[in-house]
């Protein structure tokens, strides 16, 4: 078999996660799920879910790839062969959420293009729903096709395949541009944010947690699957990214940076839009809870706010969306990369071949969401992808280290990987504090659904049979898939990293079977 790629440096392997992991999950749901959820509230309940989920699952993804030298499907394969499946579902989750990310990636590179004269005007929001979106009352009623908006998905699918067209030499490359130079560009935005007339107001909305909120379980389910979408974990993409790094990477480290730098551009992010939210309570004359219509057009409307009072409006429209774009770009490649690392290691096809197929696939799912429904539906996917296939993946995935190859058995080799070292704690919230926990944030949610109204999102709504559909597409495409045979060498070496597993995790069972 050809060698596996490996990252050219570890900074580029540290840029390459980073940049997966902050995107337009900082500057664009972050901020409305925020805002949906209480502000105060949801941050605290973020940054815990953030420490006590986030970093020890990062650091468990990125060790598992690395440990079975494999992404996500062949991973797992090689804790147990019916287990691949699985490894796929977490692939086909991270696949749908790209369908409708790139269609995000467009409403940014359409709004690069307005900024050039400022064509949001004074009301960005009637602007967004109205003009770009063409947005219908509900989700059944299609729409039109917003042409500037498919011309938008074919450009952004064409730079994602571009950018990972030679594998993790070129990613290696792309991040430091992607990375470094979005940074510098949000802290001028966060500065004009707090600056604005009335902002004070949306920071303490985004600063004071109301403590009662805490007793919702949903603020819960948001804040976790939003560190979880955030890191870009339970997705197969860091499990990908951990087969790439070579024996001196620290496993440890690594993730308490990537995951630090993360949350810290998604809360600074959010000053801006606090700030923002506040400034057009005051001119509304509302509550900054009552402002806009919380939701994915968030971004879409505090942003030009900002932007229309800054001085040289156009170039920081300009400058905003190109660093919205680079944002995205990573992260939309490491989804892709995360699928196509998975084809190649299955079939043995090449690096184009894999990516191209993605990439097609993912333009053509990718057309619904651009007519006027489209958001309705991009918010349902969302949702069900984040709350319900995210969340199954995560458990599975502790239950799967945890119990199957044994979390003790991957601790040990995340320490002789790491100068830090993690102790018996990080096993416990694997093994038992995670899934259950997640569990019972999941049987709120449904209990909630079951006993809600009908619509928005109840039981019998056709959002909650739609959504629920999605996930068992994937599920059985997941099977499908698994049970097609591979490349030779992908079944074959499996009985041998198997028994080196068992030895040296003194765990006899996998050889049983
Ligand atoms: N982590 C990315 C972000 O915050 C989003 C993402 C999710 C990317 C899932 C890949 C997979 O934008």
């Amino acid at each position: 078999m050809a060698k596996r790629d490996v990252w050219g440096s570890r900074t580029a392997f540290v840029l390459a996660s980073i940049g997966s992991a902050i995107g337009l999950g900082n500057l664009w749901r972050f901020p409305y799920v925020c805002y949906a959820n209480g502000g105060g509230a949801f941050l605290f309940a973020y940054a815990v879910c953030l420490l006590i989920a986030g970093i020890p699952l990062l650091m468990l993804e990125f060790a598992l790839g690395k440990r079975m030298d494999n992404a996500a499907p062949g991973a797992f394969r090689r804790i147990h062969p019916k287990f691949e499946w699985f490894g796929w579902f977490a692939v086909g989750i991270g696949f749908v959420i790209v369908t409708y990310y790139s269609g995000i990636m467009s409403y940014c590179i359409n709004y690069f293009v307005y900024s050039f004269n400022l064509s949001w005007g004074s009301n960005p929001e009637t602007f967004f729903f109205g003009k770009v979106l063409g947005m219908t009352d509900q989700p059944w009623e299609l729409g039109k096709l917003q042409w500037p908006l498919l011309i938008g998905l074919a450009i952004a699918w064409v730079w994602i395949v571009a950018s990972v067209w030679k594998g993790t030499k070129t990613v290696g490359k792309v991040v430091w541009f992607t990375v470094l130079g979005p940074w510098l560009l949000l802290l001028i935005f966060v500065i004009r944010g707090v600056t604005l007339d009335g902002a004070a107001e949306g920071l303490r909305y985004y600063l004071t947690p109301e403590w009662s909120k805490l007793l919702i379980p949903q603020v819960w389910l948001a804040a976790i699957t939003q560190v979880f979408f955030s890191l870009t974990v339970g997705f197969g993409v860091m499990i990908a990214y951990g087969s790439f790094i070579d024996d001196k990477t620290c496993i440890v480290k690594n993730a308490w940076i990537i995951g630090l730098a993360d949350a810290g551009t998604a809360i600074l992010g959010g000053f801006a839009v606090f700030g923002a939210l506040g400034h057009k309570a005051l001119i509304d004359g509302v509550a900054v809870s009552a402002v806009v219509k919380s939701g994915p057009g968030l971004t879409f409307v505090t942003y030009p706010e900002i932007i229309n009072g800054l001085p040289f409006p156009q170039l920081f429209g300009l400058l905003f969306f190109t660093m919205l774009g680079l944002l995205a770009i990573d992260s939309a490649f490491s989804l892709v990369e995360g699928v196509s690392a998975a084809l190649k290691d299955k079939f043995g096809w090449s690096h184009k071949r894999s990516n191209i197929t993605v990439g097609l696939f993912g333009l053509a799912l990718g057309i619904p969401y651009m007519f006027g429904a489209g958001i309705h539906m991009l918010d349902i996917v969302d949702r069900f992808m984040n709350f319900f296939g995210l969340t199954i993946v995560v458990i599975g995935e502790c239950l799967i280290v945890g119990w199957v190859f044994k979390a003790s058995g991957m601790r040990r080799f995340i320490n002789s990987h790491s100068e830090g070292k993690i102790g018996i704690w990080w096993d416990i919230r694997i093994q038992l504090i995670l899934p259950a926990l997640i569990l019972l944030m999941i049987g709120f949610e449904v209990y909630e659904r079951i006993m809600g109204p009908y619509g928005d999102f109840g039981l019998r709504s056709q959002e909650f049979i739609f959504g629920w559909l999605v996930i068992i597409i994937v599920f059985v495409a997941s099977i499908l898939i698994s049970s097609v045979k591979g490349t030779p060498e992908y079944e074959g070496r499996i009985s041998e990293i198997r028994k080196d597993i068992a030895d040296r995790s003194g765990d006899t069972r996998g050889e049983k079977s």
